[in-house]
């Protein structure tokens, strides 16, 4: 049992999706007992990192942060900080070494102790660490068992929109790709029932999510046996298909190997499916690739796009690189710019190589491209993807897309109150190919099918003007709506 409490929370997330998820577990669970938010780290008695490894970058971040908070504690001796996530899996006690502050840390595959690990750090003053087995420490059962699934009742508030959610449904990885600490901070790849995912889902459209985006660091790995039946990702799409309510369903991460036709058909046959993929190719070389040990080749990659192609010839397609990797010649790089150029990506997410301690290029391999050279890499592939992200959105100026509507623009929340406005503000939504498009528009359109307009666009964003609305409730009406 955990005291009921009235404290001030406040929490700090980076990382992917899975980390938003996380956190909105872990505040459900603390709202639960009494806690409030903050967004003010100054009046919060409980101050909460959910951190992440993939990137020295994202480590960094929060070591600053947690030094800006050495001395908070004078002012407010009840204060408890603790350190969750990616980071506190991976570095542990080292934590503790580099902010002394700091009461707890737990890894990903402990949050549910949260709660009661703030009480004894508030009660008794007492330290502590909950972390998972490391990958060597045990058989794959014990090192499975000691990442638990986590996944209490949902915080609807914490959610980027009410109506959007996330649900997980693969844990860890197994991948083990050289330059990647998520085997280790996220623990073997397990999949969850599809009886829990289904009701999961079934709980959040009652509670009106339109939106779910089924996760996994490799999603389309997914594989249950239940109740002498194998379900693939193809099969639990099918089975959250028939969730009333929900209007739109996508996954991620999609890797590449695993790219099988049933799911393709399966994205084409269901109308709720997005005709959006996320597939990360990572490089366009062979040999970067086999250093990476991403276990596909570019022409295994270009086969897998020819069937995508054929089969969705409407889906848009994104991709992850990483630039600079150890031994990354000029040539190698010339062979990354000329995949997205064959792909013509919808957007592709570019990371420079950064070495992580404990992964297998890290031992093996020397980070050999300097800062300056990644950094000009980095710069002429965003430069290759912006130009095409551009002429592809260019392409639906003049014509109607349909849209989920998110909401309030950020723009628009920067601006204020956008809650009791009357008038008309600048919302954003989402094309069914993921793009996103902004318009004026009454903000209790948020969670509804909209018609819009495409007037204009940048490479990110298609600007636009409201045609029609779909009315939900049963009915498939068209009605002009006035804003
Ligand atoms: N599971 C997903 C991605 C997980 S991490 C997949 O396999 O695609 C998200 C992205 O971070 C990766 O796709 C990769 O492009 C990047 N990344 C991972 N480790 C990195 C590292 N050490 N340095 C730079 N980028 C990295
Ligand atoms: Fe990391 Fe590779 Fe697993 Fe993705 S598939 S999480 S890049 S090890
Ligand atoms: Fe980072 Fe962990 Fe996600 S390392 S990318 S938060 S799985």
């Amino acid at each position: 049992m955990t005291t009921p409490h009235n404290g001030k929370l406040f929490i700090e997330t980076v990382g992917c999706q899975m980390n938003m998820l996380d956190s909105e577990l872990v505040v459900g669970a603390l709202r639960k007992q009494g806690y409030s938010l903050t967004d003010d780290v100054r009046e919060a008695d409980t101050v909460l990192f959910n951190t992440c490894s993939v990137r020295e970058h994202a480590e960094h971040k929060i070591y600053s942060a947690l030094g800006r908070l050495k001395f908070s504690k004078q002012a407010r001796p009840n204060q408890v900080i603790g350190v969750l996530g990616c980071m506190a899996q991976k570095d542990q006690e080292l934590v503790f070494q580099r902010a002394p502050h700091v009461d707890l840390v737990v890894g990903t595959g402990q949050l549910a102790e949260v709660p009661k690990l703030i009480d004894s750090a508030r009660e008794r003053r007492e330290r502590s660490l909950a972390v998972s087995l490391d990958r060597k420490e045990g058989g794959r059962a014990a090192v499975s068992d000691s990442f638990q699934s986590y996944d209490p009742l949902r915080e609807p508030e914490m959610r980027p929109t009410p109506h959007q959610a996330f649900v997980r449904i693969v844990i860890g990885c197994d991948k083990f790709c050289t330059y990647c600490v998520v085997p280790m901070t996220r623990g073997p790849e397990q999949s969850r029932p599809p009886r829990d995912i289904r009701h999961e889902v079934q709980v959040l459209a009652d509670q009106g999510v339109k939106e779910v985006t089924l996760l996994g660091q490799t999603v389309n790995s997914y594989k249950h046996t239940q109740d002498g039946r194998l379900f693939r990702l193809s099969d639990l799409v099918e089975q959250i298909h028939e969730v009333d309510g929900i209007l739109r369903l996508k996954f991620v991460t999609n890797f590449p190997k695993d790219m099988t036709d049933d799911l393709l058909q399966a994205v084409r046959d269901l109308p709720k499916c997005a005709q959006y993929l996320h597939v990360p190719a990572q490089s366009g070389c062979n040999e970067m690739l086999k250093r990476m040990k991403r276990g596909y080749t570019v022409e295994d990659y270009r086969e897998m796009m020819g069937r995508i192609r054929s089969t969705l010839p409407n889906a848009a397609i994104s991709s992850d690189f990483i630039v600079g990797f150890c031994g990354e010649t000029e040539e190698a790089h010339q062979k990354s710019l000329d995949l997205i150029r064959e792909c013509r990506f919808k957007n592709s997410f570019i990371f420079k190589y950064s070495p992580r301690p404990g992964t297998k290029a890290f031992e093996l391999y020397a980070d050999d491209v300097p800062e300056e050279t990644k950094k000009h890499r980095n710069n002429e592939m965003l430069a290759v993807q912006n130009q095409i992200s551009a002429e592809d959105n260019a392409r639906f100026i003049g014509s109607d897309v349909e849209v989920l509507v998110e909401g309030p623009s950020r723009n628009e929340l920067k601006r204020g109150d956008t809650t009791s406005s009357t008038g008309p503000v600048q919302l954003t939504g989402r094309t069914t190919c993921d793009r996103i498009v902004v318009f004026d528009g009454n903000p209790r359109l948020a969670g509804t099918l909209a018609q819009i307009q495409v007037d204009d666009c940048t490479p990110t964003t298609l600007i636009g003007q409201i045609v029609t609305r779909e009315v939900q409730h049963g009915s498939s009406t068209l009605l002009p709506i006035l804003v």
